[in-house]
């Protein structure tokens, strides 16, 4: 595990040769600025090569790094990050069972509100509903926990909340448009691309955390997921945002996400709900449709007529609105 905040050597090091991009840096000067033998030096710059860093080293000039956006480091996501409290802390893994765990116990520990577990690989993804959630390298799997000052019934606009940020953000650093299928899905074109699951601590009548997680397709072959998902439980097609021949750069996908989401955490704190309702809206699918909804009390099919301010879904049928709370929905060809 690395974090943002243990100001490791690996950490000082990028930081130093990314100052210093155009040229060499001097091993010398490296370890002087480190208070490090050149020796420790090198293992360092091992090490960051064996973690995917380029990084050039020349006889008497000494070492230079190329920019690989692909890595998903916290001290890569820390740097230029504009939040005041989404990422805070960063928790990063290259393999973990499941980020919503890990932010789940971090939930026991002080000084959290805000902190993001990110992984390259998760080994027990969890989806909604229970399901599994296959999430290979490639992917962006993260956690945030959150301690909003809300009372319980606010719970349910945060897949809202965080969906709508997610989209923002796709569009802003990938030029991709996204639409939102109710609850929480990110689709391009009907195919899922990426999947948000609340889990919510209530006490005392108030919210007492919240851990988004959030699953993006980014780099990978949607057939490595399809392939690993029971033939009765795929129930829709699966996309990635960045194909195999593309370039594109996750670590600003990132920081965008978590600055959209905490703008719109912001306005949910200061009472502005309609305007993420309204722009909710706007990109959804699922408004206008007729829609099947699969509850835990039953199905309801009906015309999707819109959202209300708590996120529930509202479906008009026989001639009665009725509000959808969670559930699974599908469209009607
Ligand atoms: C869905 O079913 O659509 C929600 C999927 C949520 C997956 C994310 S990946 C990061 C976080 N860790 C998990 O185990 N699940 C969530």
């Amino acid at each position: 595990m690395y974090t943002s905040f243990d100001d490791t050597t690996l950490d000082k090091i990028v930081r130093l040769l990314k100052s210093h991009q155009s040229e060499f840096l001097s091993g010398e000067k490296l370890s002087k600025s480190l208070g490090l033998s050149r020796a420790a030096v090198w293992k360092s710059i091992k090490k960051l090569q064996s973690l995917g860093y380029k990084i050039e080293s020349k006889q008497n000039a000494g070492y230079k790094i190329y920019p690989n956006p692909s890595l998903l480091f916290p001290w890569e996501i820390s740097d230029g990050l504009q939040t005041d409290t989404i990422g805070g802390k960063i928790y990063y893994f290259d393999t973990i069972d499941s980020t919503q765990n890990f932010a789940l116990e971090l939930s026991h520990r002080p000084h959290e509100n805000g902190s993001l577990v990110i992984a390259e690989r998760q080994t027990q993804g969890r989806g909604r509903l229970n399901r599994r959630w296959v999430s290979p390298k490639g992917g962006i799997w993260l956690s945030i926990l959150l301690r909003p000052n809300f009372e319980p019934s606010y719970t349910s606009l945060f897949p809202m909340l965080t969906s709508l940020a997610l989209a923002v953000a796709i569009q802003k650093t990938l030029k991709i448009k996204t639409e939102l299928k109710w609850p929480n899905d990110v689709t391009i074109k009907g195919d899922k691309v990426a999947g948000i699951l609340i889990d919510a601590s209530i006490e005392s009548n108030k919210i007492d955390y919240l851990v988004i997680g959030v699953g993006i397709n980014f780099k990978i072959k949607p057939s490595k997921i399809t392939s690993q998902i029971k033939t009765g439980q795929k129930k829709y097609g699966i996309t990635t945002l960045v194909k195999e021949n593309q370039q594109g750069n996750p670590v600003k996908l990132v920081q965008q996400f978590l600055l959209e989401l905490e703008r719109y955490y912001n306005n949910v704190i200061s009472g502005s709900i309609s305007d993420i309702r309204k722009e909710w809206m706007k990109r959804s699918s699922t408004v206008g449709k007729n829609v099947t909804a699969t509850t835990t009390t039953g199905i309801i099919k009906g015309k999707a007529v819109g959202i209300d301010k708590t996120g529930a879904l509202l479906l008009s049928s026989r001639g009665k609105v009725q509000r959808v709370l969670a559930g699974d929905i599908a469209y009607k060809r």
